[in-house]
């Protein structure tokens, strides 16, 4: 897709980290932007920044998780603009912890917002994007993960694995139908966001979590400085942005990602086992290995 000029373009997760940056670059490139969040506050400073900048945008409100929710911001989108071109299915969240301790809440809620989101998005917008017949594009945020489970990242990898899965779908689809809409996978690897405090959009229903964020100030003090060493969410766009400009289906950025890349896929073409990669070795303690908090409250104790 060349011509970004008045072109419109939806952004889920829009009012922080790699959603705002991608909206501030598009809109720079011209396009009118949907900013959606569910998160209100961060929504309504992250338009008045936009428009500070000159740029044509609006905010809605939109729980990803739920298709009710997206297909209520398809309708105020299609009412406002007529038309999108650019969907970005970018909201997500991430949690961290033993595999065995995550409570089926847990897993439900970063699966809810990383996979069913993408695919909420697709389902409410593609539609319309294909019959308009103007050239179109969807972008999904992955990972690096996408390709690798570290340890105690187990629901955030797999449901980064199923984005890649679904985008490579999608994508031979669009192509074998000589559709005019092309597909971008964004495949960051450490970006300077906010997705270690994740939990700040999680569904209070859900408590008691066992995410060792939450239930670990040491964690989530380290958590902080580990992320805030990410690359800048303003890269992730540039490279997003060359990749839907040259109807690449990957976009990758930084100079680490073939490293990362070769690390996890080699020993798989040899056969061989899959490297050992873990965020939380050196932090096993009697409280990992103690019965997990939600199984302590499901039983009463
Ligand atoms: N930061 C990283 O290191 C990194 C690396 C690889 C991929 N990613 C991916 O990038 C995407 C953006 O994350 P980020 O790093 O900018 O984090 P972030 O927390 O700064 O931004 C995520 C945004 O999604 C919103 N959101 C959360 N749940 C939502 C829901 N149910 N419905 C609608 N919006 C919701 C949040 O309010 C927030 O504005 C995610 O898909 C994430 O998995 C991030």
């Amino acid at each position: 897709m060349r011509e970004f000029e008045g072109r419109t373009a939806v952004i889920t997760g829009g009012a922080s980290g790699i959603g705002l940056a991608f909206a501030h670059l598009f809109g720079r490139n011209g396009c009118r932007i949907m900013l959606a969040d569910i998160e209100s506050t961060a929504l309504d400073s992250a338009v008045e920044g936009l428009r500070k900048a000159g740029i044509a945008a609006f905010g809605e409100i939109a729980d990803v998780a739920e298709p009710a929710s997206v297909e209520r911001l398809a309708a105020r989108t299609f009412d406002r603009f007529g038309k999108v071109h650019l969907l970005f299915n970018n909201a997500g969240v991430s949690i961290t912890g033993p595999t065995w301790r995550m409570s089926p809440d847990d897993w439900r809620w970063v699966w809810d917002v990383n996979v069913w989101g993408v695919v909420n998005g697709i389902r409410a917008f593609l539609p319309a994007m294909m019959a308009h017949g103007e050239e179109a594009h969807v972008i999904n945020t992955g990972s690096l993960a996408s390709f690798f489970g570290n340890g105690d990242h187990a629901p955030y990898c797999s449901s980064k694995a199923a984005v890649l899965g679904i985008s490579q779908s999608l994508y031979s689809e669009m192509k074998a139908m000589k559709t005019r809409v092309g597909v971008t996978i964004v495949c960051p690897g450490m970006v300077a966001t906010r997705i270690h405090q994740s939990w700040r959009n999680r569904p209070d229903a859900d408590r008691p979590w066992s995410d060792r964020e939450y239930a670990d100030l040491a964690f989530r003090e380290g958590s902080e400085a580990f992320q805030g060493a990410g690359l800048s969410p303003d890269v992730i766009a540039e490279a997003t942005l060359d990749a839907v400009r040259n109807d690449r289906f990957y976009s990758f950025s930084g100079d680490r990602w073939p490293f990362f890349i070769r690390g996890a896929l080699e020993p798989t073409l040899r056969g061989d086992n899959p490297p050992v990669a873990t965020w939380g070795e050196d932090r096993r303690s009697e409280q990992e290995r103690a019965p997990a908090p939600w199984a302590a409250a499901a039983s009463g104790a």
